[in-house]
């Protein structure tokens, strides 16, 4: 028990003595801090010593610190010593611009909390030209230097020196840690907007000061950066204050922060707890400068290009479904397709869509957008043509045309350079594909005779029936189309006007196709309603003998080689082979007959379409063909009216309306 008397005795001096000896900040409170020139606390507890050019700024700790026992002084004996002290603080200096900085901060111990006479810049704050060097001063200082001055012989613009009664530090290095693994050296930029912790330590029997400097959270480097052996028992004195002081120059700029600081005397400083320091304000100079120079840039860049593809978008979209709507058509309003549903409809008028390719264009199938109405889509893509306006109105015209055996016409759209036309859709497709080219469906010779029927009626309606004459011009097996129930309607009607766009100058203007076409029109060029009757004799004798009118390559025509079986009285021998025997003799003969007839050189033979029906129907007697003195058809094939074609199947075209009014 009294062994330990003396133990507890020095205990409670200890700690009597060291009273006011330790203290720790992580973060800032302004009242315990004398704050110096333009140095602030920062409402997040940051102790920012400068802000702007030519200013100095100091913080000290208010209350001073005992650093020599005074009991040995009174003794008047000199064995007073300076105690062991230890300091640690977080810092941060961040350039204004990009690692350029002046002049620097240090660690202060000074006789005073008021350096105000005490110079700016190059004397960072702590000296002034008569201090300097002055055994008067007692000042000790650990100095982070970020400008070369040569008249204090600094080493470089970024170097920690210890300097003690002078700015011409007793030994400085730069900035930087020993690494503990091999002791290696590593570079520190202290104006680089790092944090980095520096340790000052002074060992009273040592007499040495270590001055040890690291990047945040690696901890403590083993080796000290500085190590200088020096007692300080002349310099500090028995009260002294601690603190920071910052100067900045008068071009670059930095502020410097403090986040934390430690210190101790006679023991090592308190660790700081790093995750409660306040945090550097967020747009630091650096990281701004890194959020002008490129991101704000790239961000821009980014908008802009969206817009720029957004345009480009609107206007590729706006441009893709441009149509051509004149004034005048607006009364055709409800004829009027939008080429955006026409275009959906068709899939992007895609190749799968693809019905066939024709003398007008590509054919396509489609659905409309709302109504799921499924049509057929014609797109010629012929360059603006006269006459437009008076087509347009034909076409508008044909669109009210009902009945059973034509294709109804739906309407239209027109872009530039293009003309859609909309039609009921035929699922079966043309009565070309159940005749020609060895047809995987061949329709026997009631449905053949059906169809003729069909086309009959479709042509008179055409012809007669309605409050204008409607010619044809192209009446053939490939515009016969075949609905879901295998009915025939007629299709194209008048579409052969489409080509009069004035290209085949040198020609007469000439229509249908070679084999339907009547000799006086390919002569004359002009249409008329026994010039469709001619026509639709060859498609009589096309369809009861399956072949085409005119073989291109044998360069004859069916109707000579009818008309000669005829002369021989076997005309029943024209008939299909591919029927076999199972047809109606009367039936085929009458309608070969009708072919006949209608085929007739001379307009004014030819039957009505009206008759036509009357002598299918069997309403009416076929009259002798022998009393119309039938021969040749006294068409040439290589007439140079006809244009030189290549196929029987393509169209020709005339200028003259096929619609010649009244009656
Ligand atoms: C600062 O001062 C306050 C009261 O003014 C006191 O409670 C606190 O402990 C002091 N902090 C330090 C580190 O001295
Ligand atoms: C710098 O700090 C001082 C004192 O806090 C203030 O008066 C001054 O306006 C500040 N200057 C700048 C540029 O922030
Ligand atoms: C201080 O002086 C007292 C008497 O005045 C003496 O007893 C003591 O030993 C002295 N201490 C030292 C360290 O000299
Ligand atoms: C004690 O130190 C002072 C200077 O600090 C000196 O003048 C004095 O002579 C010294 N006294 C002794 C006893 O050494
Ligand atoms: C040293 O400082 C003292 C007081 O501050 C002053 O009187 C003296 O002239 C200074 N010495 C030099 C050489 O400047
Ligand atoms: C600092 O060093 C410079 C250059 O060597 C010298 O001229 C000056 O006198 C020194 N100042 C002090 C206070 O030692
Ligand atoms: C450290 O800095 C010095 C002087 O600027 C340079 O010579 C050396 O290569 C640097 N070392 C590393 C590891 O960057
Ligand atoms: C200073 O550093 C050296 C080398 O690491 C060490 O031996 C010494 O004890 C240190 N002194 C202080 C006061 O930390
Ligand atoms: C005609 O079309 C309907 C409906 O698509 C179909 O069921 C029928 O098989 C078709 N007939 C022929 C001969 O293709
Ligand atoms: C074409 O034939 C007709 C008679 O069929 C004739 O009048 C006309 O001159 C012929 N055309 C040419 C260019 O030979």
């Amino acid at each position: 028990m009294l062994a330990e008397l003396p133990f507890l005795l020095i205990q409670l001096m200890y700690t009597l003595v060291s009273a006011d000896q330790e203290f720790h900040f992580n973060g800032f409170q302004s009242n315990n801090i004398s704050l110096g020139g333009v140095a602030i606390i920062t409402p997040n507890g940051l102790l920012k010593l400068t802000n702007s050019t030519f200013v100095a700024g100091q913080a000290f700790y208010s209350n001073s610190i005992t650093f020599k026992n005074k009991d040995s002084l009174k003794n008047g004996t000199n064995s007073s010593l300076v105690y062991s002290f230890s300091t640690t603080f977080v810092f941060a200096i961040v350039p204004k611009y990009s690692q350029v900085s002046a002049h620097g901060m240090s660690f202060v111990i000074a006789p005073t909390k008021d350096l105000s006479a005490a110079a700016p810049s190059e004397y960072l704050g702590i000296f002034n030209p008569t201090s300097n060097g002055n055994a008067s001063s007692h000042v000790f200082a650990v100095e982070l230097d970020t400008f070369r001055n040569l008249q204090f012989q600094d080493i470089n613009d970024n170097h920690v020196g210890i300097d003690i009664n002078s700015l011409n530090s007793s030994v400085s290095r730069p900035a930087g840690y020993f690494d503990d693994v091999n002791e290696e050296f590593q570079n520190l930029t202290l104006p680089g907007g790092q944090i980095m912790q520096l340790w000052v330590e002074y060992s009273d029997l040592e007499k040495q000061i270590n001055v040890t400097l690291a990047p945040i959270k690696i901890g403590k480097p083993k080796k000290p950066l500085l190590s200088l052996r020096y007692d300080l028992d002349k310099i500090i004195n028995e009260e002294m204050y601690v603190g920071f002081s910052s100067t900045t120059g008068t071009l670059a700029f930095a502020a410097h922060y403090v986040l934390g600081w430690s210190f101790m005397v006679n023991g090592m400083a308190r660790e700081l707890e790093l995750s409660k320091l306040p945090k550097l304000p967020r747009i630091g100079p650096k990281k701004k400068h890194i959020f002008l120079t490129i991101e704000l840039p790239l961000i821009l860049v980014i908008i802009l290009l969206l817009t720029i593809s957004g345009i480009v978008y609107y206007r590729w979209r706006k441009k893709k479904f441009a149509e051509v709507l004149e004034d005048w058509e607006i009364e055709y309003g409800p004829h009027r397709f939008k080429y955006k549903d026409l275009y959906v409809a068709t899939e992007g008028f895609d190749d799968k869509e693809l019905l066939g390719i024709g003398g007008f264009g590509r054919v396509y199938r489609g659905v409309l957008p709302v109504s799921k109405i499924e049509v057929a889509v014609k797109r010629d893509s012929h360059e603006s043509r006269q006459g437009m306006r008076e087509f347009i109105a034909e076409i508008v015209s044909i669109g009210r045309l009902r009945h059973r055996n034509i294709v109804q016409l739906l309407g239209y759209c027109r872009r530039k350079g293009e003309l859609l036309l909309v039609y009921d859709y035929m699922p079966n497709g043309s009565l070309d594909r159940f005749l020609h080219n060895s047809p995987d469906i061949m329709l026997n010779w009631k449905q053949r005779l059906r169809v003729i029927k069909g086309v009959a009626a479709g042509l008179k309606y055409l012809h007669q029936d309605w409050d204008q004459v409607v010619i044809h011009r192209d009446v053939k097996a490939s515009n016969v189309l075949l609905d879901i129930d295998m009915n025939a309607r007629l299709g194209d009607f008048g579409l052969s006007r489409l080509y009069d766009h004035g290209t085949d100058t040198q020609t007469t203007h000439v229509v249908g196709t070679i084999g339907y076409l009547a000799p006086e029109h390919a002569r004359t060029g002009k249409a008329t309603t026994s010039t469709d009757v001619y026509s639709f004799g060859a498609f009589l004798l096309e369809v009861v003998c399956g072949r085409r009118p005119i073989d291109v390559r044998k360069e004859v025509l069916l109707v000579d080689q009818v008309c000669s079986l005829w002369n021989k009285g076997e005309i029943i021998q024209a008939v299909d082979h591919k029927l076999g025997v199972d047809y109606v003799v009367e039936e085929v003969e009458l309608v070969l007959k009708l072919g006949l007839l209608c085929s007739c050189v001379d307009p004014n033979v030819r039957p009505s379409m009206q008759q036509v029906v009357q002598y299918l129907g069997g309403y009416e007697q076929l009259p002798e063909l022998s009393d119309l003195s039938i021969s040749q058809t006294g068409f040439t094939f290589e007439n140079d009216t006809v244009d030189v074609l290549t196929t029987s199947t393509q169209s020709y075209s005339v200028v003259e309306s096929f619609l010649s009014s009244g009656r």
